[in-house]
């Protein structure tokens, strides 16, 4: 413990990381209308700086909120006064960043000469992962490839990794770490392509779908983020353009899409997570997929991968209108997330995100439903929200990145196959 502690007050000198000492994170039960209003009006005390993890909705849902050392005593006698059930998921978040960090320390000791000697068992810097999108890209010539689709507002290359057998196919896309924080999706994003790079004829089902189609997999959708969330601040989430007139930087790029932009379940103020930007696609980030998504054209599946809760979510989120295809997504998502389960168990909810989990406006998956990609999925991976679990929400332990990515492979399987089986 006194060498992590001797570690961390190094990095803080060194780069001015953001420590998080005896912040906790608080798992709150709200039990009527009334409980939620009041949670939600808490999020409007702006000095309290307090960052949800899990935003308040219905009674169904606890609510995850990360608070400052500061504010700890005021939220807790709020929540004590209006008689709000809590408990402590987090007693120090600064432990867990610095477990986290501990575990890579591990991994610079080693650098990997090749993509199976990458250990798939750990978190990951940007440069790594764009290390190991390299490498595979040279040891499988003829199937992958590296396509740059833009640059992020800091300048990074945003790179797509491109799997395919064949011209002119008609494509899957697959997308992970468009909230910066949600290590485990950027985790399974690089074992993913390992696993597509290591299948092609061995695995019948899959190299079935490579001969279909080809598969678009991009792994860091947000790069500045997410250095940022390595260099400075583990709990960052949006982008990282700054806002003109305000001390706030950055937009969340999930609610920046052209569909219903800048309506409910989003916010026009910058400080706020949820900022869905000036207008619709004014994130490179965002605006890179859109502009590849229209000149593809022939693009069957959308897939974007988010954490925590453990859900498999469909169209749509801004409207409580059901989508059209309602029946069958609502259908095809029963059989990916029985498929998931069917590994280690792991329970998942599914329906559309309004209903399942909140109204919002300018998601990724909304907007590409919208552009006539009619199998438009986003999940929710590892942790779930109820208790009790790991105690952990975004720093979900390393030692569960080959399991998570393994059973949304397994519903990733389901709905690419039945994409395959059902030609539009
Ligand atoms: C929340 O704030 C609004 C507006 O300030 C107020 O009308 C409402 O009564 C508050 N809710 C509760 C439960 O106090
Ligand atoms: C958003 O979509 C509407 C049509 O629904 C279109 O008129 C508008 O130009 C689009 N805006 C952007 C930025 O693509
Ligand atoms: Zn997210």
């Amino acid at each position: 413990m006194r060498k992590l502690l001797v570690l961390a007050s190094l990095f803080l000198a060194v780069f001015g990381r953001k420590t998080f000492e005896r912040h906790q994170v608080l798992r709150i039960t709200a039990v009527n209308d009334v409980q939620i209003s009041l949670l939600k009006n808490l999020t409007d005390h702006e000095y309290l700086e307090l960052d949800f993890w899990r935003e308040p909705v219905h009674e169904s849902l606890p609510v995850d909120v990360h608070v400052p050392s500061t504010s700890l005593h005021k939220v807790k006698s709020f929540l004590k006064n209006n008689k709000i059930h809590y408990e402590i998921m987090i007693q120090d978040l600064q432990d867990l960043v610095d477990k986290e960090q501990q575990e890579m320390m591990r991994f610079r000791a080693h650098q990997p000469k090749s993509t199976n000697d990458f250990d798939y068992t750990n978190y990951h810097t940007l440069d790594e992962i764009y290390t190991f999108i390299d490498m595979l890209v040279k040891e499988n010539p003829k199937l992958v490839s590296k396509i740059v689709i833009g640059q992020s507002y800091e300048g990074r290359p945003l790179n797509v990794l491109k799997f395919s057998t064949g011209p002119n196919r008609p494509g899957i896309w697959i997308d992970t770490g468009i909230h910066s924080r949600e290590w485990i999706t950027q985790a399974c994003g690089t074992r993913f392509a390992k696993m597509i790079a290591a299948s092609y004829n061995r695995d019948a089902a899959l190299t079935d779908i490579l001969n279909t189609f080809d598969i678009f997999l991009e792994i860091i959708v947000n790069p500045d983020g997410f250095q940022f969330t390595h260099t400075t601040d583990r709990m960052w989430r949006k982008t990282r353009k700054p806002n003109p007139g305000s001390p706030c930087v950055g937009v969340d790029p999930n609610r920046n899409w052209n569909a219903s932009f800048g309506g409910p379940g989003s916010s026009k103020d910058p400080c706020d997570p949820i900022y869905c930007g000036p207008s619709a696609h004014s994130e490179s980030e965002v605006k890179a997929i859109v502009d590849f998504v229209q000149s593809h054209g022939k693009l069957k599946a959308f897939v974007s991968i988010h954490s925590y809760s453990q859900f498999l979510l469909y169209p749509y989120g801004y409207t409580k209108t059901a989508c059209k295809d309602k029946t069958e997504l609502d259908k095809l998502a029963r059989k990916a997330v029985a498929a998931l389960k069917s590994l280690y168990g792991t329970k998942y909810k599914y329906g559309s995100i309004i209903n399942v989990i909140y109204q919002a406006s300018g998601g990724s998956i909304d907007w590409s439903y919208d552009q006539g990609i009619k199998y438009s999925y986003t999940f929710e991976l590892r942790p779930s929200w109820s208790s009790p679990d790991c105690g952990c929400g975004f720093l979900l332990p390393a030692d569960q990145i080959i399991p998570t990515a393994e059973e949304t492979w397994r519903a990733l399987m389901v709905i690419m196959e039945h994409t395959k089986n059902n030609p539009y």
